[in-house]
This record gives structure tokens, sequence and C-alpha cells, in this order.
């Protein structure tokens, strides 16, 4: 019992530092106009923290949690890395992004609209928490809508 309070009370302390340090990224995000959106951003940990909180989000959703229930912790991580990549990547980032392409990966998941919307409620909620300015959320969600057509098959 003692124990497990302990281990709680440490948990605890981890997310505050997480929330610390991605809110000390976002602080230290370039703000000059011809920045990169990944260097607007804050750079690699502010993506990674807002990948890490949305996976959060979306795998314990009653609906959206189905695609991730049963997965293996290091393919969760695998995945949450590749995405990371691939936002990086697409924001002008210095990675490469090695993952399938978005349409090939998906496929067959039937993933809907409802899905989506649950995604981006979720997406939103993590760019709010960590304040990410109006001009940059707005890219963000672009940038997500972009890849909409590859990823939705039902309607
Ligand atoms: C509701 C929408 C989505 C659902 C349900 C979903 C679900 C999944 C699942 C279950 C996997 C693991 C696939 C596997 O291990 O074979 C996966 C992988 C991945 N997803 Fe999504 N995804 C969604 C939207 C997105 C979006 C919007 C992006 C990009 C911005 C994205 C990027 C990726 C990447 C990069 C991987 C790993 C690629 C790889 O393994 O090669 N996904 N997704």
């Amino acid at each position: 019992m003692k124990f497990n309070f302990r281990k709680l009370a440490i948990l605890g302390l981890l997310q505050v530092m997480i929330t610390f340090i991605s809110a000390c990224s976002f602080a230290e995000a370039e703000t000059s106009p011809e920045a990169s959106l990944y260097k607007r951003l804050g750079g690699y940990d502010a993506i990674s923290a807002v990948v890490d909180d949305v996976v959060v989000q979306i795998a314990a959703d009653k609906k959206l949690g189905r695609f991730w229930a049963h997965r293996g912790k290091d393919g969760i991580t695998r995945e949450k890395q590749l995405i990371v990549d691939f936002i990086v990547e697409n924001s002008g980032g210095p990675l490469y992004y090695t993952g399938r392409e978005m349409k090939i990966l998906h496929e067959g998941m039937r993933i809907d609209n409802e899905d989506w919307d649950i995604l981006i409620k979720a997406l939103k909620n993590t760019l709010t928490k960590f304040n990410v300015p109006a001009k940059e959320t707005q890219q963000v969600l672009e940038f997500f809508d972009s890849t909409k057509i590859d990823i939705i098959e039902k309607s």
C-alpha cells in the first residue's frame, strides 16, 4: 500500500515535470515569421510532447481506443516515434520520415469521420493546453487535414 502511494507520487511528479518541460519548449519557440513551422512550434521536444499527449487521449477514448487496445507497448512507442518523424519532416525540421505512406499504412482499418473528429478534438485540446499560438495551431490543423483523404475510408 505504502509503495503504491509512493509510486503514484513519483508518477504525478513526472507528469508535472513533463508538462513543465513541454511548456518551456513552446516558450522557447522561434517567433520570427520566416522560421519554419518546426521552429515556431518549439522543435523536436515540443512536437514529441504533443504526440505523446494526443496518443494518451485517443488511446483512452471509448470509440477510437479500439485501434490501440491490446497493442504492444513497444509497437506504440515505435508508432509514436514515426508520427513525430513524419510531423518534423513535414514542418521543415531535420528528420527524415522512414515509415510507410499514409494511404498504404491505414488502408483496411476502416477509419471513419467520427474517428477523425475525435482525433482532431484531442489534437486541439493538446495545442490549447501547450499554449500553441493561433497561427501555428491553424497550420498544424491544416497539415493534419491534408492527410485526411488518405486515412479516412468510411464516411
Ligand atoms: C483517426 C485517425 C487515425 C487512426 C485511427 C490511426 C491509426 C493508426 C494505427 C492503428 C497505426 C499502427 C499501424 C501498424 O502498426 O501497422 C498507425 C500508424 C501510423 N499513423 Fe495513424 N492513425 C490515424 C491518423 C493518423 C494521422 C493524421 C497521421 C499523421 C499526421 C498518422 C500517422 C501515422 C504514422 C506515421 C504511423 C506509423 C507508420 C509506420 O508504421 O510505418 N496517423 N495509425
